[in-house]
């Protein structure tokens, strides 16, 4: 279908509502935690390196796997730690070789860290200003043994809210992203009968190539200030989940706002096979069983061991997952992004 000739279903946003519905996420504590990427990026031989508020990190792994962070600037003579090696769990500045091996050093202090298998975070209570919590606020995800994850981290030129209030937008949905979405309705929204308290309720349907689609009942919620989450509640994929966390990153070299949006997605599949849709039309058609339809295997995941120092250490769940790929784009307003906070 051409893009100009689908329903306009922008027409039927609510903004008051979705401004509503900002406000509550943004009265939830976060606990100061701040998503930064992906468990996997977080390696045992060289540094994550990371933004936050303007403060560059580090995130490492110790020789028994356990995450380390901390500030990106060496203690010494100010050498970026991004660049450095870890050898052993250890963190070797390449200037002049100190030594960091996760607690503090020279006025080098670490900070709390918190990895949940998909998603590695970083708390800073300077920059969050509410009270601590020990951990960050993960939303209920499918069984990761039985699921497949990836992550994805985008810049956009915006604030968290924007980005918060653009996932909170379910209209735009097909109507901005065509290439990923058809046959969008919102069927329920915070105020509706049924819909629940806070939830956005959305049908339609994922392209996934061609053809194929995979229609869904999606709902999206706010579980923290900076997170927005989508739980597939009917169809295929029951129970996966995209996270969008919006973790601010400072200003640009203009001085305006950046964000990261780092999104996580958990997909549970029961079946195998999805579904094509019938010529002429994307959805509608029986399983398309035996005939060449896209396939999506679920995937077991063995059982983690511990590291030895220095030697290979197993990856995380999300490493294991053979269909993962995490990319890393950036990207400023020209061209690629279509308003504030949209990716
Ligand atoms: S700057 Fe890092 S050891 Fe000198």
């Amino acid at each position: 279908m051409r893009w100009d000739k689908q329903q306009p279903t922008w027409r039927q946003a609510r903004p008051a509502l979705i401004a509503e519905a900002l406000k509550r996420a943004q009265a939830r504590p976060s606990g100061n935690w701040y998503a930064v990427g992906a468990s996997r990026e977080v390696r045992a031989d060289r540094p994550l390196s990371a933004t936050v508020a303007g403060q560059e990190l580090v995130v490492w792994r110790t020789a028994d796997g356990r995450p380390v962070a901390g500030p990106g600037i060496c203690p010494h003579l100010g050498a970026p730690l991004a660049d450095s090696p870890v050898r052993c769990g250890t963190l070797v500045c390449h200037w002049h070789g100190l030594a960091l091996d996760g607690g503090p050093f020279a006025g080098w202090e670490p900070l709390p860290v918190h990895d949940d298998g998909v998603l590695v975070w970083v708390r800073l209570d300077q920059v969050g200003g509410e009270p601590p919590t020990p951990a960050p606020v993960v939303p209920p995800r499918p069984q990761l043994s039985r699921s497949v994850a990836a992550v994805y981290t985008g810049v956009g030129i915006c604030e968290p809210e924007d980005v918060v209030a653009n996932r909170l937008d379910p209209w735009h949905g097909a109507w901005f992203h065509p290439y990923s979405f058809v046959d969008l309705t919102v069927v329920g929204t915070p105020v509706a009968e049924g819909a629940g308290e806070d939830g956005f309720t959305v049908d339609v349907s994922f392209k996934v190539a061609g053809r194929f689609v995979v229609p869904v009942r999606a709902v999206f919620t706010t579980p923290g200030p900076r997170t927005v989450l989508m739980r597939i509640t009917e169809g295929e994929g029951r129970g996966s989940v995209v996270e969008t966390h919006a973790t601010p990153l400072g200003p640009d070299e203009l001085g305006r706002p950046r964000t990261a949006v780092v999104e996580a997605v958990v997909a549970s599949y029961a079946r195998k096979r999805l579904r094509r849709g019938p010529r002429g039309g994307p959805r509608g058609a029986p399983p398309d069983e035996g005939r060449g339809g896209a396939v999506k295997k679920a995937t077991t995941w063995p059982t983690p061991n511990a590291a030895g120092c220095c030697g290979p250490r197993d990856a995380s769940p999300a490493d294991r997952t053979p269909d993962a790929k995490d990319r890393v784009a950036q990207f400023s307003g020209s061209g690629r992004r279509r308003r504030r906070g949209d990716r």
